[in-house]
């Protein structure tokens, strides 16, 4: 690893993890499957201009003191990509850093960069509905992006765009550590899953982000347009609720 920065955070980090008892588990070397925290993989990012070029990513969990607020303030802050040039409100999330469940879109839309908050226009109010149908209230869960400010048009979330936002939601993760990820649509499934597949492909398998069970369904707007997907839907949220309340001790 060239960059000394990088080499003492990651350094911080291993040390952290070793005095929180897990050596066993920094020493075996990862591995990659489908089923076992997979990294997604992110095309290199397009060259941006000099005044925007990103700083070099610190590994997330390496950051001392770290908390949504803070990550809030640095993305409302944030000129590492395009984005920022367009948007109204930065979008960094809603709810409580205890959640236990996280809710991961693809990017806020207008009526999200007018108000700040994710999930608040048509999408949103079916999302309220699936999170209330398993038992949950809006309050209680985390709701996020994988990119925190909004493409013009809504047009699709550009490689560079997802890589530059991507230590955010990396921190967001490590901070909150939920018990289980729900991610909404086929940006988000690749984000958290690896797998650059459809959501047809891709719901239904086992799958981890650092440890932690990710459930891939389809995104609240494809529900709007397809209707027929709100059964498989509806069995995914229920496999989420279920292995959420395995791992809180109350099945
Ligand atoms: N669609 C998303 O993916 N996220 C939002 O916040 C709103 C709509």
């Amino acid at each position: 690893m060239a960059d000394p920065e990088l080499r003492d955070a990651l350094g911080r980090y291993l040390r952290q993890r070793i005095e929180a008892g897990e050596r066993e588990r920094l020493l075996v070397k990862p591995t990659r499957s489908r089923a076992v925290a997979p990294q997604p993989a992110v095309a290199k990012p397009a060259p941006l201009p000099a005044a925007e070029t990103p700083a070099p990513a610190v590994p997330a969990a390496a950051i001392a003191g770290d908390s949504l607020q803070r990550i809030a303030s640095d993305v409302a802050a944030c000129k590492r990509c395009r984005l920022h040039s367009t948007r109204t409100c930065t979008v960094p999330g809603v709810g409580p850093a205890t959640a236990g469940v996280v809710f991961v879109g693809e990017a806020p839309g207008a009526d999200e960069d007018a108000q700040g908050e994710p999930f608040v226009g048509a999408a949103g109010q079916l999302l309220n509905k699936i999170i209330a149908a398993i038992g949950f209230r809006r309050e209680d869960v985390f709701i996020t992006n994988i990119l925190k400010c909004r493409p013009p048009n809504n047009r699709d979330p550009q490689a560079d765009e997802v890589a530059c936002c991507r230590p955010y939601l990396e921190r967001q993760l490590v901070v909150m550590r939920p018990k289980v990820i729900c991610a909404l649509g086929r940006h988000a499934g690749a984000w958290l899953t690896g797998a650059p597949d459809s959501m047809k492909a891709l719901r239904g398998g086992t799958y981890h982000y650092q440890g932690i069970r990710v459930f891939p369904t389809y995104h609240p707007a494809a529900l709007l347009r397809n209707p027929n997907w709100k059964r498989p839907t509806w069995d995914d949220v229920q496999a989420l609720r279920a292995e959420h309340d395995r791992l809180a001790g109350n099945p």
